[in-house]
């Protein structure tokens, strides 16, 4: 039987050296870094792993114990899976609005599935985890999610584009991502600018509240403390309606022939609104995530293809 240290070596191997795909839109070069390659089909699966790897390093969890997270569903899975192959046990609170096909996605890898009402706070998540048991990985605080993506995609995106590029945009819902890897980037490449795409209405919108429509897997109503401590990083927040994201996935798989998810499509319409507003121009080389595909989201289907 391996130990739990060197079943989460094989673990690290399988995350990431994920693939780029480049097109020229209009004059400027646009790489979607395609990180649905994830073995569970996300960038999350980064995060997972080096969460719980610190928590193993730091003697804080053994075999056979129980880690817990909340989430609106890609992180749920992604720690499912990882605990799953270490010998650990998984609670993960997800929230009501989730796609059932992430729910089933958690118990299929062995997680124990707990559905929480949206408005479920942190604490109150982290409350159930310690009654349970369970150690509380809280990726919206956990600094080993700004270090999954600090000292891997970051990197794998510099080695892919070696050539050097101008922006890097990136959907914010931990932030973990576009703060991990845009630190990383901005070391190597000074005059990058990077930017952070949030649901219109949202905790990090000029005006919050209305007509306001989550994006699964951005940020919603609160902003989160990884997110806090990093935000320096970030040069400009671009807004995206729901039904924007979700008509640029058409227009990404025209350009891309990739069907990525919703978060993916706000991706695509920051760096249209970018352009737009002069910010990149023609000539200019941009990287950004698809973090997971439109299968992933069976009710989103329907509307999707509506707006066609
Ligand atoms: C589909 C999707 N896109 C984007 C994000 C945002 O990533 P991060 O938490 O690193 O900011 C998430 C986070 O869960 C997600 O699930």
């Amino acid at each position: 039987m391996r130990s739990i240290e060197d079943r989460l070596k094989i673990l690290l191997s399988t995350i990431g050296n994920t693939r780029i795909k480049c097109m020229n839109v209009d004059g400027i070069d646009l790489c979607f870094k395609l990180e649905y390659d994830n073995p569970t089909g996300s960038h999350k699966d980064r995060t997972a792993v080096y969460m719980i790897k610190g928590l193993i390093e730091r003697g804080k969890i053994k075999e056979g114990e129980c880690v817990a997270e909340l989430s609106s569903g890609n992180t749920a899975v992604s720690v499912a899976w990882a605990s799953s192959f270490l010998g650990l046990k998984s609670l993960l609170l997800v929230k009501e609005y989730a796609s059932n096909i992430k729910k089933n996605l958690v118990r299929l890898y062995g997680g124990e599935l707990l559905i929480v009402k949206k408005d479920t706070s942190v604490k109150d998540a982290k409350n159930i985890a310690e009654e349970r048991g369970c150690v509380f990985l809280n990726q919206d605080a956990n600094e080993d999610n700004f270090l999954a993506h600090y000292e891997t995609t970051g990197p794998e995106i510099l080695n892919q584009v070696e050539e050097g590029f101008d922006f890097f945009i990136m959907g914010i819902g931990t932030g973990g991502t576009v703060t991990g890897a845009g630190t990383r980037i901005k070391e190597k490449l000074k005059n990058v600018k990077i930017a952070g795409v949030v649901p219109t209405g949202s905790a990090l919108s000029e005006k919050r509240g209305g007509g306001f429509k989550p994006i699964e897997g951005l940020v919603s109503s609160k902003i989160p403390e990884l997110f806090e401590r990093h935000k320096n990083v970030v040069d400009f927040i671009v807004e995206v309606s729901l039904e924007e994201a979700l008509k640029a996935i058409r227009e990404i798989f025209r350009r891309f022939l990739i069907l990525p998810g919703p978060s993916t499509g706000a991706n695509f319409v920051a760096f249209q609104k970018l352009v737009r507003d002069g910010l990149i121009e023609k000539g200019q080389r941009v990287v950004t995530i698809a973090a997971d595909q439109l299968i992933r989201y069976p009710e989103l289907l329907k509307n999707v293809t509506n707006l066609l």
